[in-house]
């Protein structure tokens, strides 16, 4: 088939060299930010004089043709046109002629992909930043249901201070806070157009930059041809922002695989987002958590893939930068898909509040509120540590619990002890007591969600 560009050559490659150097079967997903481009574009052309009023009209009317058509997954793409641009320029003209053929004036695929990619990006990030508060909403909503549900909180997986299970969940509502915060400050970044950097040196047509970019909604436009054209770092800080927001899902799934093991039966997954064993029948797996929790290695991949085909690519346009586009639609669908899937895992996800409260109350998470307890009797911290630590040895030897040792025990590591240290252990009270600022104190956990629903309105 004769290429768009066919005049320079004398053979056109084997069908197998196409397929290899095309990007239709992926870059079709630009479809609509194409035309989309390419209407502010021709507008451009014909209020500039470039081309006159009735061509730009007839291609607009053909471009619009072909936009509804795309939105009706109408469109049929030839991999011997190589990529969306070039697919919907011919696409184009068979529609209305050869006038089709003015639309790539002073233009070229290189700002075009660019701008498409941008219009892509600066859509999908927008989305992506609600699909987040939708989720950040879902978490208060769990958390204001158990402010004063308690469950052991943990440093190094051992059991180390009882927690609210809402400042738990909280702590997830700030992650995704500054999450969002990263995607939203990123759009000034994204919204910028490089339309009119031509191939990388500009034009010598009189086109209006500034117009376009406002046509397209974009807040400015790249200073710099050569940069419009092979900047990506919108899409690696995209990727890079995924990452991090992905490895926040990672940590939550990893806690909720955890929760719902025989183990700790802490949780129980609605049965929508578990699936059962093809062999063992009692087998109830948290699939979802576990797939979200390996898709995050899949984003660090795109990030960690598109940082490498940039590193050491000179300026401008280089045919790697096509690599580009695979990972970002893979980490905006992974995204999307992961945020949805965990709105539903958490508001669907029942809390075993017996079995969590069970579980601060048959370990040693309240040895720190005895050693505080000591040191606010005048016990240097350091001594009341080794009081503690030496009776919960103690209590290891015994097969009991710090409630359990009887208050001459008590009495004989110190005359500091009185009755009073048996309020002061019971789990529930250290929680409701923590209330230092963020701390888990039922009271701050109240003005915790306070401040979570401000910063979402
Ligand atoms: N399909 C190409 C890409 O995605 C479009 C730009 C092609 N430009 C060129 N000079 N070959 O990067």
């Amino acid at each position: 088939m004769k290429k768009l560009w066919g005049g320079r050559f004398q053979k056109t490659p084997e069908q197998w060299v196409d397929e290899f150097g095309a990007s239709i079967h992926f870059d079709k997903e630009l479809v609509e930010e194409d035309i989309t481009g390419s209407l502010a574009h021709v507008k451009m052309l014909g209020k500039c004089g470039i081309i006159s009023k009735e061509e730009a009209e007839q291609i607009t009317a053909g471009l619009n043709t072909l936009l509804t058509r795309a939105k009706n997954n109408e469109l049929t793409f030839s991999v011997s046109y190589e990529d969306i641009h070039l697919n919907i320029e011919k696409l184009l003209i068979d529609e209305i002629g050869p006038v089709g053929g003015k639309l790539h004036t002073g233009r070229s695929r290189n700002d075009q992909v660019a701008t498409d990619m941008h219009l892509y990006l600066r859509n999908h990030v927008l989305a992506i930043t609600e699909y987040i508060e939708e989720l950040q909403k879902t978490i208060v909503d769990k958390a204001e249901e158990h402010v004063e549900t308690i469950l052991p909180g943990y440093t190094h997986l051992q059991r180390a201070q009882p927690i609210s299970f809402a400042h738990h969940l909280l702590a997830y509502f700030w992650m995704l806070e500054r999450d969002k915060q990263r995607f939203l400050e990123s759009v000034k970044r994204i919204n910028i157009s490089p339309l009119g950097s031509g191939a990388l040196a500009g034009t010598t047509f009189p086109i209006d930059r500034s117009f376009t970019a406002k046509e397209l909604e974009f807040d400015g436009i790249y200073e710099n041809s050569l940069d419009g054209v092979s900047d990506r770092d919108f899409i690696i800080e995209f990727l890079s922002n995924s990452s991090l927001m992905m490895m926040h899902l990672s940590r939550f799934c990893e806690e909720i695989i955890l929760w719902c093991s025989q183990e700790f039966q802490f949780i129980e997954l609605d049965d929508a987002y578990a699936t059962g064993s093809s062999i063992m029948p009692q087998k109830k797996n948290p699939d979802m958590a576990e797939l979200i929790r390996g898709k995050t290695g899949r984003v660090y991949g795109n990030l960690v893939s598109l940082l490498t085909i940039l590193k050491g690519l000179p300026l401008a346009y280089n045919k790697d930068l096509q690599e580009d586009k695979e990972g970002m639609f893979d980490t905006v669908k992974t995204v999307e898909g992961s945020l949805q899937i965990f709105v539903g895992m958490i508001s669907t996800l029942k809390v075993n509040e017996e079995k969590m409260e069970q579980a601060t109350k048959e370990d040693f998470s309240n040895a720190t509120e005895l050693a505080d307890y000591l040191s606010k009797k005048g016990m240097p911290f350091r001594e009341a540590h080794e009081v503690v630590g030496t009776l919960v040895y103690q209590c290891i030897q015994k097969g009991i619990y710090l409630k359990d040792l009887s208050l001459e025990s008590y009495k004989e590591a110190s005359e500091l002890f009185e009755e009073d240290l048996f309020i002061v252990i019971d789990p529930y009270e250290a929680v409701r007591k923590r209330n230092s600022q963020g701390g888990t104190g039922f009271e701050m956990v109240k003005v915790a969600l306070e401040k979570a629903k401000q910063a979402l309105s």
